[in-house]
């Protein structure tokens, strides 16, 4: 199929995924609106939606915490009932800081926001629109960077910590094994709840572990009986940790938030210190020469996991590693742990070491290709000018789905979509990468 047609195709997916006024991820297993989705379907949008692309993100603003949280995930009412947790287990309500009226979840995602906003004014057909519309969301995700400075960094060191593997977006990376494994669950103390996410046609094995739930379940408790209380949680909560993807999102979307600042003839001074300040701190605490990437600090156990997952080379998105550690992670990078462009048998980049011990190809996080985390390295390799491998995930992007569709996984050697279908983030950064090459080639499919 020409490249152009599959970006009319990806475009049905998005419309067959559109609610009114946000994108649901999937049809079926993700019936509401998700944060970090919600971004990258944005960035989608901003290529042939200028309109389309600004709701995305002013609906999910909508739903902000009083506090400047913003929600993994916004119920959508009418569609109640075919996901878990809901609200009426996440208990909301029962925080301060709730937003009144919205339905959410009581966690946040990787802030992908301000990247993708930046991103909607470069492409606006209509620049004066798309400046007031920046004037009208920029305190908003500046009240977001505010809130993870100043709830999430108890050190005040430029690095925030997640407190719920969902937060992380890679809800069963190897990486949170043990911090997960720490966790002494009794059984009988656990609230009862139903998984929801295998009744829709995904394989278990596609899933997290059952194991992973409990966890899953028994911090989401722990939080509402703690009110959401963020002292609160962050002094009783078990799973802490700080790590390398989330930060340097957070790092790339300070940085893209000083430029729109700066547009809008702001005093950008603060996020300056920020930006500067989690760069360095991702350089200083999370970088691991003997392992060549960046790992992830466990504020309860006080030492380094190990990241063997694409997360452990995210830094390069926001310019964080000294060229000497990009040259280290590059060789990471391009090895037969995460697929080397010269090995026709597998795509890349997996989001965990391919000759790692716990790699399960059709797993969810832990083996599988994800088009997100591809897409976010592509842009850190052009930053670093590791041109021909940014060049490569580009066209392993476009592969997996030209031969297999929008799934929401990829197997690394097979390629063979898992997950759901009509992934709306895989057609959504489909778009941006397909168009972005036939504007390379002059225009022609
Ligand atoms: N990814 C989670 C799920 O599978 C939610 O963020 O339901």
């Amino acid at each position: 199929m020409m490249l152009t047609d599959l970006i009319e195709k990806a475009k049905r997916v998005l419309e067959g995924n559109w609610q009114g006024g946000f994108t649901k991820p999937a049809p079926a297993l993700y019936p509401h609106q998700w944060n970090w989705d919600s971004g990258f379907i944005a960035i989608g949008y901003a290529r042939y939606n200028q309109q389309r692309a600004q709701q995305e993100l002013s609906t999910l603003f909508r739903a902000q915490w009083k506090n400047g949280m913003l929600p993994q995930i916004v119920f959508n009412p009418a569609a109640l009932g075919g996901y878990f947790p809901e609200p009426d287990f996440w208990q909301c309500e029962r925080s301060p800081n709730a937003p009144e009226g919205i339905l959410t979840s009581g966690i946040t995602m990787p802030p992908v926001h301000a990247i993708a906003a930046r991103r909607i004014y470069q492409f606006a057909g209509d620049r004066d629109q798309a400046r007031e519309w920046l004037e009208a969301i920029y305190p908003k995700i500046f009240a977001l960077h505010e809130y993870f400075y100043r709830e999430r960094d108890p050190h005040q060191e430029g690095l925030v910590y997640i407190r719920h593997p969902w937060e992380s977006g890679l809800d069963n990376s190897p990486t949170w094994d043990e911090p997960l494994k720490a966790i002494q669950i009794d059984k009988s103390q656990l609230p009862p709840y139903e998984r929801k996410d295998l009744k829709k046609g995904v394989p278990a094995s596609q899933r997290p572990s059952d194991e992973d739930y409990d966890r899953f379940v028994y911090l989401v408790d722990l939080f509402r009986r703690l009110n959401y209380d963020e002292q609160a949680i962050y002094s009783e909560c078990p799973f802490l940790v700080q790590d390398p993807l989330f930060n340097s999102i957070l790092a790339q979307a300070t940085e893209d938030l000083i430029e729109i600042g700066k547009l809008l003839g702001k005093d950008t001074g603060r996020l300056e210190e920020c930006y500067q300040q989690t760069n360095r701190a991702l350089r200083e605490k999370l970088w691991d020469p003997t392992h060549g990437a960046f790992d992830t600090y466990d504020l309860r156990a006080g030492r380094l996991i190990e990241t063997e997952t694409a997360s452990g080379f995210m830094p390069l998105l926001s310019g964080a590693p000294t060229r000497e550690m990009a040259a280290t992670i590059y060789r990471f990078l391009e090895s037969n742990s995460f697929c080397t462009m010269h090995n026709n048998a597998c795509f890349s980049i997996p989001n965990y070491n391919l000759e790692g011990e716990y790699l399960d190809p059709a797993n969810y996080w832990r083996g599988p290709v994800w088009i997100n985390t591809n897409w976010l390295l592509m842009q850190g390799l052009k930053r670093y000018g590791f041109k021909q491998k940014a060049m490569s995930v580009r066209e392993d992007i476009i592969e997996l789905v030209r031969r297999w569709g929008f799934h929401e996984y990829f197997d690394p050697f097979k390629g063979i979509g898992y997950g759901t279908d009509n992934f709306s983030w895989t057609a959504a950064l489909f778009i941006d990468a397909a168009l972005e090459k036939l504007e390379e080639m002059g225009g022609s499919p």
